[in-house]
């Protein structure tokens, strides 16, 4: 059988495994979704979004691009978060990214990639506003893996920038924003552990969009 045939009968075996143990378990599933968490994570074949976290239907809300990147003027991510938000009242927004990542290696490549230029711009940006720490990282391999952690949490701050992942944080205390990176090596999920309160607050200070005056900040 070829990989694409393969496919569906994978499929047809999955149906089965899964209502081996429930019966109902697509007709529940068909009802709603509620997921409690927001994943933004690479395109990259090798970091599935659901398998790595060992969840299931219904847990998380995905969306993946070349690099986990968050512009603010990307109007699919900006649907994405504004309806997971907004709308799923999701709890946890998630940027993963992955060491050995190609978006990010091509960034740090002196070359015109076309298309990709303005996409990867976003993460030459990142290592432009990081560039005295990387650039006194004199292990080349290691400079990759300190930009794949600073772009994960530069593009949590572009979370942060959204008007309804501040105000639902005010109002409610929810979404939390938290910066994952995936190590291919080992399998081992890293949580880079930001200080959301402490980003929030710093955010705040120029890019306050709840209509509130906050911590002193504009
Ligand atoms: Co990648």
């Amino acid at each position: 059988m070829d990989t694409y045939a393969k496919i569906f009968e994978n499929n047809r075996q999955w149906i089965t495994t899964k209502t081996r143990t429930d019966t109902d378990f697509f007709k529940k599933l068909a009802v709603d979704q509620n997921p409690e968490f927001l994943y933004i994570g690479c395109s990259d074949s090798r970091v599935t979004a659901e398998e790595l976290m060992g969840a299931g239907p219904g847990d998380v809300f995905v969306h993946r691009n070349v690099g986990n990147l968050v512009p603010n003027t990307d109007l699919n991510a900006m649907c994405v978060i504004d309806y997971a938000v907004r709308v799923l009242r999701v709890k946890h927004v998630v940027v993963c990214g992955h060491y050995g990542c190609g978006g990010i290696k091509a960034a740090m490549t002196p070359s015109d990639l076309g298309i990709l230029n303005p996409w990867l711009r976003n993460i030459r940006d990142v290592y432009r506003l990081h560039h005295a720490e990387l650039d006194g990282i004199t292990d080349e391999n290691l400079r990759y893996d300190r930009l794949v952690e600073l772009n994960v949490q530069e593009q949590c701050l572009n979370v942060i920038k959204h008007a309804i992942v501040q105000q639902r944080y005010v109002s409610e205390g929810y979404p939390v924003v938290h910066g994952w990176v995936f190590d291919m090596r080992t399998g081992l999920l890293k949580d880079l552990m930001i200080d959301f309160p402490k980003l929030l607050h710093e955010i705040q200070e120029v890019y306050n969009l709840t209509d509130q005056k906050l911590f002193g900040g504009k």
